[in-house]
This record gives structure tokens, C-alpha cells and sequence, in this order.
């Protein structure tokens, strides 16, 4: 999977993308991932990307000439049509699902706006806006590296296990389970005695239940969606049932 990053500040996202699971998945080729500098593709003698709003109002807005210019010749250098998003505000807020469905395609063009945003012209050479969530940043590097990190951890190879990215929360609509590491014991607290026992299918089941009691008190929200057995159902109307009587 390749993702071509057009930013005003390619080392901001170098310093991101260098780091860890994506650094190393980097090295070994499983993803590409080049940051673009915009200001190369400005044909300012002072390498400017930015002017006025016709209008008036504060601030400044990216140029149509310079991205427009980097995002169709990067896209020349695709074998096969890279999606191209720009990270903005106005656009679909990342999700689970959505990353699932990024996850499908093979190479992205990565718009970051900076200042007040993007000259509206951009907008045609845009496949698909994608939010961070309701709220502003000062530029869309943040944000796109939260897009490249979420959608490369799908890739194969990029985790250490394989398919591990599948039961952690949000894949299947459902917050993950609660995880322990050594000690066995810490300030009188024992780790639950089934992750102790070898027994994997107590374990699975256990991790289950625990899932849905996590989803349940933390983000009822999404047990809407989710497909639970009639025994399930039971069992998690028991459990908001016992958190109501707690918290009373
Ligand atoms: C200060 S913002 C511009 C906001 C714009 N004036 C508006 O009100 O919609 C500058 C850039 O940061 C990025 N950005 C800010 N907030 C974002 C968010 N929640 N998600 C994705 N990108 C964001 C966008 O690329 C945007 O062009």
C-alpha cells in the first residue's frame, strides 16, 4: 500500500512515520509512504503556497496552482488510481468502518490544508474528505497520520500477528476486553484466575462477555449494532442493570 502525503511540513510526518510498528513496516516494504512538499510544486519565487482570502477575513488560504499541480503529478506516478483525500473538518469522520474500507484500496494521495484551509477550486480534484472528528487543528498532518497509521495497521505484515488488529475494539463494533501482563499480582489485585488456566475456549468466552460489559459501560452508544446472541442480550441487560444499581 502506497500513501503519498502532501504537506507543508514533510518532517513533521517523517518524524511520525520513522517511529515503531509503522517505521519498521516502512523498512521492510510492506507500506511506501512519501511526504510531498507542496512548497516544490510553487512556482513563487519565494516558494509560497499561500495568499489572501478574496473577501476579506483572517488568515490565508492554500493556492489552487501549487496543489493541484502536486496532486496530478503524483498521481501520474501510481501504477493503479490512488484515492486522493484531503483532511479537513467538513469531511466523513474516521471510523473503524471507514478504515475498513480504506483498507481495500492500494494507494492514496493524502491532501494536508494548513492556514484557513484550501482554495475552494481544490475540491474538484478531491475524491473524499475525511474528518479527525468536530473539532480544528492547525493543519491536517495530525490527522493524516492517524488515517496512515490507522489504515496501514490493516495491512498484512504490518502487526506482528497476523489478523491481530481484528479483535481489538472497534473492528467488530465492540470495545476490546480488558488485558493484563505480569505480575499476577499487584496492590492485592489478581488477575482474573481464567487468563491463569490454559483454558482457551473459557478464555475466548470470557474475553467475549468481557467485551460486551466494556462496550456496555463505556460506550453504550455502540450495542445498537452489534450482533449479540439472545443469551448475550440477557446477560448485558443483567450488567447495566447491576451498574445502574451501583451507581444509585
Ligand atoms: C485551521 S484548519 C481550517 C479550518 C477551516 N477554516 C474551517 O473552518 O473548516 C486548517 C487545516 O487543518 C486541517 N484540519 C483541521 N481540523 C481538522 C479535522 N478535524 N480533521 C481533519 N483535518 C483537519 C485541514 O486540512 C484544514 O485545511
Amino acid at each position: 500500500m502506497r500513501f503519498d502525503v502532501l504537506t507543508l511540513f514533510p518532517d513533521m510526518l517523517e518524524t511520525v512515520f520513522n517511529e515503531s510498528i509503522i517505521g519498521r513496516a516502512r523498512k521492510k516494504g510492506i507500506i511506501e509512504i512519501n511526504a510531498v512538499n507542496l512548497r516544490d510544486y510553487s512556482k513563487d519565487r519565494h516558494k509560497r503556497v499561500d495568499d489572501y482570502p478574496y473577501g476579506g477575513g483572517c488568515g490565508m488560504v492554500m493556492m489552487a496552482p501549487p496543489v493541484i499541480d502536486a496532486i496530478e503529478d503524483r498521481k501520474r506516478s501510481f501504477e493503479n488510481e490512488p484515492l486522493v483525500v484531503y483532511m479537513s473538518p467538513k469531511g466523513r469522520v474516521l471510523s473503524q468502518e471507514l478504515v475498513n474500507e480504506l483498507s481495500e484500496r492500494e494507494g492514496f494521495i493524502i491532501l494536508c490544508g494548513h492556514y484557513e484551509g484550501i482554495d475552494e477550486r481544490i475540491m474538484e480534484h478531491i475524491d473524499l474528505e475525511i474528518s479527525a472528528g468536530d473539532y480544528v487543528l492547525t493543519g491536517g498532518e495530525l490527522p493524516a497520520a492517524i488515517l496512515v497509521d490507522s489504515v496501514s495497521r490493516t495491512v498484512k505484515g504490518v502487526l506482528a500477528e497476523e489478523e491481530g488488529f481484528k479483535g481489538e475494539s472497534h473492528y467488530n463494533g465492540l470495545l476490546e476486553y480488558p488485558q493484563y501482563t505480569r505480575p499476577e499480582e499487584y496492590n492485592g489485585k489478581r488477575v482474573p484466575e481464567v487468563l491463569l488456566s490454559g483454558h482457551h475456549k473459557n478464555i475466548e468466552k470470557w474475553r467475549r462477555e468481557m467485551s460486551l460489559f466494556e462496550t456496555a459501560k463505556k460506550r453504550p452508544d455502540l450495542l445498537k449494532k452489534a450482533e449479540m446472541t439472545a443469551d448475550e442480550k440477557k446477560k448485558v441487560t443483567a450488567f447495566k442493570r447491576r451498574l445502574s444499581r451501583k451507581s444509585k
